[in-house]
């Protein structure tokens, strides 16, 4: 059992949960997710690692509620408990040590990126982050990426920051000087674009994948991508992969596999995972 010990609001639909773990905010590295399960037969969540605190043993979850078993986790409250989280798992992000990175956060993916900003700038490099919401209220961990580099702000609507695109900001920073390497996370258009934008400038691209998750140990095959030309599974062998070389297209389609489940499972009747807790 995995106590709750803080919940904060980001956007409209992202929450952000401090939960006990105290093995995994030891050992985890950035790039690393975990597992979740809220309850007795509740669904295996992948969840990134946005940040840990080893001296109080927690980590943070940044959670974007879309489906049934989103809603179900981010409606618990400190003081409650999340029955499984396994992990780190995962391969660690791929870090420079020197030089200029780019790290690129589109909605939700800034909480993937926001770990990876941290290493960066605990290891020296120069880090600069462009962070892309719908919105003002949309645009999450600006604070906490301040703590790492530059920011740049971008929302869709001009409602805070500059106008439009992250790959818009991230087109003038490339025109703008040296850039070693970029780290972008997001709605995977927003990746595709930013490796279609990087890919003639011969900036190494990092992007983390997040297909459908089940087991999280290579066995079950759920989260099966392409990557040049190869079949890998994001589990085990990514999460974070070349962007250059990732085939974007299946990527999308795969992602929609079973839209019309979680649909289904969203309308039924709650059933309340607590009870589970609870009693078992
Ligand atoms: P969103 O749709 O609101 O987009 C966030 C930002 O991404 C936008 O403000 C914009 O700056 C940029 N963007 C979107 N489409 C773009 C395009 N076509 N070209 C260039 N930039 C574009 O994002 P959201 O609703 O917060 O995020 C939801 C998506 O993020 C889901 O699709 C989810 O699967 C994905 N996601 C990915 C990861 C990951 O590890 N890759 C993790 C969490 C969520
Ligand atoms: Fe089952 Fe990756 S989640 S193989």
């Amino acid at each position: 059992m995995h106590l709750i010990t803080a919940k904060t609001r980001l956007s409209p639909n992202v929450t952000r949960l401090d939960v006990q773990a105290p093995r995994i905010a030891e050992i985890r590295r950035a790039g690393q997710f975990v597992i979740v399960r809220r309850g007795e037969g509740a669904e295996r969540i992948p969840l990134t690692i946005a940040d840990s605190d080893p001296a109080a043993g927690t980590i943070t979850l940044v959670i974007q509620a879309v489906g049934k078993s989103t809603r179900d986790l981010v409606a618990l409250e400190p003081g409650e408990a999340i029955r499984d989280i396994a992990g780190p798992l995962g391969h660690p992000t791929e870090l420079i040590t020197a030089g200029r990175a780019l790290c690129i956060g589109g909605g939700v993916g800034t909480a993937v990126v926001h770990p990876i900003a941290q290493a960066l700038a605990r290891a020296g490099v120069n880090v600069t982050s462009i962070v892309g919401g719908r919105s003002r209220e949309w645009v999450i961990l600006e604070a906490e990426l301040r703590r790492c580099g530059d920011v740049v702000v971008c929302t869709d609507d001009g409602s805070y920051g500059r106008k439009g695109f992250v790959t818009e900001a991230a087109t003038d920073y490339l025109k703008s000087g040296r850039c070693d390497i970029v780290y972008a996370v997001g709605p995977v258009p927003m990746m595709r674009a930013v490796a279609n934008l990087t890919r003639p400038l011969g900036v190494r691209t990092i992007v983390s994948l997040n297909p459908l998750m089940v087991d999280g140990t290579g066995m079950c095959g759920g989260c099966r991508v392409s990557v040049d030309g190869k079949a890998l599974f994001a589990c085990v062998d990514g999460p974070e992969f070349d962007g250059h070389r990732v085939d974007f297209d299946l990527l999308a389609e795969r992602q929609t596999t079973y839209r019309e489940f979680e649909q289904a499972a969203a309308a039924r009747p709650d059933h309340d995972c607590r009870i589970g807790l609870g009693q078992r």
